[in-house]
C-alpha cells in the first residue's frame, strides 16, 4: 500500500481552503487599492474655506447656564467642538477626531435667552490634520453680532480602520 497517497477528502478540503484564501487575498487587495485611490484622490483635491464653512445658531437656555445664569463655558465648548468637527469633516470628506484645543478665549459673557451664532472655518491643513477656527457671537435683536469667543482646534481625519488619513489641500487665494 502506498503510504504517501493523500486521503481524497483531505485533498478536497485543502483545495477549498486554498481557494478561499486566494479569494480573501484578492478581496483584501481590492480594498487596499480602493483605500489608496480614495486617499490619493482626497490628497490631490483642493478645496476653499467656503466649501466647509459651517454655522450653528442656538438660544441660550437654562441647561446651558452656570450658577450666575450666564452661558456656561463647558456648554459652549461642546457646541464649539461639534461645529468645528462638522466643518473639519466637510473639508476632509472623512470622519475626524479632536486632538487639540490650541486656544480658547472667552471675550464676553452671554446671558440667558441670548441668540448665539457659531461660525467655523478651516484655518490651515497639514497632511492628515486640520486647524479650525470657531468664532462665537451674540446676535442682538437688531442683527448686530458681538464676538464673545474665539477657539482654534485641531482635528485629524481618520480612515475606516481608525488610522490618520490624508485631507484635501486648502485653496489659499481668498
Ligand atoms: C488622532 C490620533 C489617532 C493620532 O495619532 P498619532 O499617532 O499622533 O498620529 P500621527 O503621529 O500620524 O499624527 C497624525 C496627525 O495629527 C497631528 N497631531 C497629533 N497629535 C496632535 C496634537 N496634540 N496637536 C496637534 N496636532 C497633532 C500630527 O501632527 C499629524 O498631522 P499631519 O498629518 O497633518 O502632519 C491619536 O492621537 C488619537 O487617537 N488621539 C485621541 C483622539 C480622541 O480620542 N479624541 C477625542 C477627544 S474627547
Amino acid at each position: 500500500m502506498d503510504n504517501t497517497a493523500e486521503n481524497p477528502s483531505r485533498t478536497s478540503e485543502k483545495d477549498s481552503l486554498q481557494a478561499s484564501r486566494q479569494e480573501l487575498e484578492l478581496r483584501l487587495n481590492d480594498m487596499l487599492d480602493e483605500m489608496t485611490e480614495n486617499e490619493n484622490t482626497r490628497f490631490n483635491t483642493v478645496l476653499s474655506r467656503k466649501d466647509s464653512h459651517t454655522e450653528h445658531v442656538e438660544i441660550v437656555m437654562y441647561r446651558h447656564t452656570n450658577g450666575s445664569g450666564r452661558l456656561f463655558g463647558g456648554a459652549l465648548l461642546q457646541m464649539i467642538d461639534t461645529v468645528g468637527a462638522i466643518c473639519a469633516r466637510r473639508h476632509a470628506g472623512a470622519e475626524v477626531t479632536t486632538v487639540a484645543i490650541d486656544n480658547l478665549s472667552f471675550k464676553a459673557p452671554a446671558a440667558l435667552n441670548s441668540t448665539i451664532l457659531l461660525v467655523a472655518e478651516v484655518e490651515q491643513v497639514g497632511r492628515t490634520s486640520l486647524k479650525v477656527k470657531v468664532t462665537t457671537y451674540v446676535e442682538q435683536l437688531n442683527g448686530r453680532r458681538d464676538e464673545i469667543n474665539i477657539a482654534y482646534m485641531t482635528f485629524v481625519a481618520m480612515d475606516r480602520y481608525n488610522h490618520p488619513t490624508p485631507v484635501p489641500r486648502l485653496l489659499e487665494l481668498q
